[in-house]
């Protein structure tokens, strides 16, 4: 997607050095747009676990090229096998919640053991670049796919505006290129749709209110902030034509792992009868079918986030406490939420509905 006119995606290999990655610090926006690099596997840790890279997609793939840059020094340690299981491990548990993290390490892991010890930089590359398509491709796949939902609610509106809610950041950023929620969204605007997009803040980090925010305004899609309480009483007055997410995990029958905040937009949209979709690649399906919901593992970040907020002041990022220095604060980063209030998934295979039988058959095509 473009940012000042010219195409980025929110992480990249450098096509001349070897060892080096650079990636956009979503840390730093929507105030200050940099790159920052990739050298080492401690960097691509330290990367995921400060969050200047967030979003399922976008974690799995710095993971795995975490796991190529462990590649490209491990010949030179003294236990090589040993220094890639430690990377492994290191990596595929930075964070928890969002399957495609432990999922793209593990897999480009389990390539490079199998390979011969001199390719093992290079087999890790083609792994990482082959995951980092696929994500790609799955994710302008789901903009097709989506763009007709979009489409029939615009013909039955007369061609008044669309308005859509959507939670978090789960757009270019967060997934390489096209995002997931937003990819209907940027075609839809891209074929001359009118669309509106009502954007929620997302505290404690703010990933709609600063990243959402950001991306829609570059790519001039008319968006609106709105506090994560506002969503119930548009939709109680009509705003509200649809609701777009995404997912950091599902389960294979339809419980939706996404931002705090998701299950009460959907509670929203089933009682005022707004359609609640969840744009989510294959890649984020957790395929365990006995999983129950409940022991679904939810990151519990510092409630530092929530004690205090950050903002732009006087040229400057900067940090302020909200409430009072003893009153102690929880910070549950993921809700989940349960099949019944889910309208539809919209996949890189189609669309189906939250359901066993039809998600097994998306993995079956
Ligand atoms: O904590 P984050 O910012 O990594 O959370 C991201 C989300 O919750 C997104 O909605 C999710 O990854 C969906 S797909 C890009």
């Amino acid at each position: 997607m473009k940012v000042h006119g010219q195409e980025y995606r929110s992480i990249w290999l450098d096509p001349k050095e070897e060892g080096l990655v650079h990636l956009i610090n979503q840390n730093r926006l929507p105030w200050s747009f940099e790159i920052a690099d990739l050298r080492s596997p401690g960097d691509a840790l330290e990367a995921i676990r400060s969050m200047m890279v967030r979003g399922a997609p976008l974690i799995g793939a710095t993971g795995a090229l975490g796991m190529y840059l462990a590649a490209t020094t491990a010949k030179n340690q003294k236990d090589p096998e040993a220094f890639l299981n430690d990377w492994a491990y290191r990596l595929s548990t930075a964070r928890p919640t969002a399957i495609n993290l432990a999922r793209s390490v593990n897999h480009v892991f389990n390539k490079i053991r199998l390979g011969q010890s001199g390719e093992v930089s290079l087999l890790a590359k083609k792994e990482a670049e082959l995951i980092i398509e696929e994500e790609v491709d799955a994710c302008r796949k789901i903009g097709e796919y989506g763009l007709p939902l979009i489409r029939e609610c615009a013909e039955k509106k007369d061609g008044k505006t669309v308005n859509i809610l959507t939670h978090c950041n789960a757009g270019w950023l967060a997934c390489i290129d096209y995002g997931t929620a937003l990819a209907p969204v940027y075609l839809a605007h891209d074929a001359g749709l009118p669309v509106h997009v009502w954007v929620d803040e997302t505290r404690p980090r703010n990933q709609g209110a600063r990243l959402t925010a950001w991306e829609l305004g570059q790519h001039g899609i008319p968006h609106t902030v709105i506090t994560d309480n506002a969503g119930g009483t548009l939709m109680q007055k009509g705003q509200v034509d649809m609701v777009l997410v995404g997912s950091d995990r599902t389960t294979l029958d339809g419980y939706v792992v996404n931002k705090i905040g998701t299950y009460l937009k959907a509670l929203a949209a089933y009682d005022n009868h707004v359609p609640f979709y969840v744009a989510i690649p294959l890649s984020s399906f957790d395929l365990n079918t006995t999983t129950n919901p409940l022991l679904l593992p939810i990151e519990e970040p510092d409630p530092e986030e929530v004690r205090m907020i950050e903002g732009w002041h006087d040229g400057e990022i900067k940090q302020v406490q909200l409430f009072p220095e003893n009153s102690p604060a929880l910070n549950p980063a993921f809700d989940i939420t349960p099949p019944e209030f889910v309208t539809a998934l919209i996949t890189e295979k189609g669309i189906c509905m939250p359901v066993i039988e039809e998600t097994i058959r998306l993995f079956k095509e």
